[in-house]
């Protein structure tokens, strides 16, 4: 009988050996340790067996039994690391791979063009001063001496709200006023930057939400060269003192006398292209000298003061500063655009 424990420990120490698994492990204990397993069955019967034979047998039969609980446990254990270390192999975090980039977001081409023409006009000593774009027809229209009904108020197709009076504005200039009114008898020098709506068609420079931003200059001596020397001095500073500008005479119920400034189309070089026409020339503003009834509309007397206002289109501006050929692009929210600058 001792012969058949020693085969018994033999059998089963080499049979652990084979186990690769938990599973394996778990089927091998039942095998060997199991309770009705040769070694356990033994164990059992002692008491069967003939006080000669019982110490000897008992002692080897549990030094076997010890044998085999701690090769299980060192098996189990040694077993427990491999899985760890392969997991960990499997999940490993490659410490030196370089980290996903961030997603930055930036600022809207617009935006971008605005703040480099805000800066200019500060050093020109100019303030900004925020106006609403929900305004009432006074303000739009009448205070801006185009009274109710006439036919100069066909200049702005105009978006009207359910709430009669109420529109949105189709220029910024009733900012103008709203200034005037609130600095009289100060002297003024603004900028009114903001969007404004018009009931338009679409097409590659006019759009039904655009950008504008109005200059206004109110003072006891303001005449229209410094208008034209303000304007001209504008554009080289933006676009560098090449830069070629014209003005013409123009026609605004708020403006005595009117101009317009063109500036060369330089998407063209001046040969002319679809954003300029064919002309070779861009539109990028409209100004003059504030009317008398403007003026007074705005509590200044016009015996004693003059101003000087103009507005332009500072997306047409950021189109030529960096070669867009259609204003509908600065509304697409494609990414593909937004992501050029
Ligand atoms: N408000 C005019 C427009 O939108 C532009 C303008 C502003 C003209 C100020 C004269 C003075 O067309």
């Amino acid at each position: 009988m001792l012969d058949q424990l020693n085969a018994i420990e033999k059998d089963a120490l080499a049979g652990l050996n084979a186990a690769a698994d938990s599973a394996a492990l778990e089927v091998w204990r039942i095998q060997h340790l199991g309770r009705n397993s040769a070694l356990m069955t033994i164990l059992g019967d002692l008491g069967k067996l003939s006080k000669e034979e019982r110490p000897a047998i008992g002692k080897r039969g549990n030094e076997v039994k010890k044998a085999l609980e701690d090769a299980l446990a060192a098996k189990a254990e040694a077993l427990r690391r491999a899985e760890m270390e392969r997991a960990l192999t499997a999940g490993a975090v490659d410490v030196t791979l370089p980290g996903r980039p961030i997603a930055r977001g930036r600022l809207h081409p617009a935006t971008q063009g605005l703040r480099k023409m805000y800066a200019v006009f500060a050093e020109m000593g100019f303030q900004v001063y925020r106006s609403r774009e929900v305004e009432t027809d006074d303000y739009n229209f009448t205070y801006l001496n185009i009274p109710p009904h006439h036919p100069a108020r066909d200049m702005w197709d105009t978006f009207h709200t359910l709430t009669p009076g109420v529109i949105l504005r189709t220029h910024t200039s009733p900012g103008q006023i709203r200034a005037m009114r609130e600095y009289c008898p100060e002297p003024i020098r603004v900028i009114l930057p903001g969007m404004c709506y018009r009931y338009e068609q679409p097409d590659a420079r006019h759009e039904i939400q655009f950008y504008q931003i109005e200059g206004l200059a109110v003072g006891k001596h303001i005449t229209f060269s410094d208008l034209k020397g303000t304007l001209s001095d504008f554009a080289r500073r933006l676009f560098g003192q090449k830069v070629r500008t014209r003005f013409y005479a123009d026609h605004f119920p708020f403006t005595e006398p009117s101009a317009g400034m063109d500036i060369e189309c330089f998407l063209c070089g001046g040969r002319g292209c679809r954003v300029c026409s064919g002309t070779g020339w861009l539109e990028i503003l409209g100004g003059g000298m504030v009317h008398p009834a403007v003026l007074r509309n705005g509590g200044y007397d016009p015996r004693v003061y003059s101003g000087f206002a103009f507005g332009m289109g500072p997306q047409r501006i950021t189109m030529l500063m960096h070669r867009i050929e259609d204003i509908r692009h600065f509304l697409a929210n494609d990414l593909r655009f937004l992501e050029q600058f």
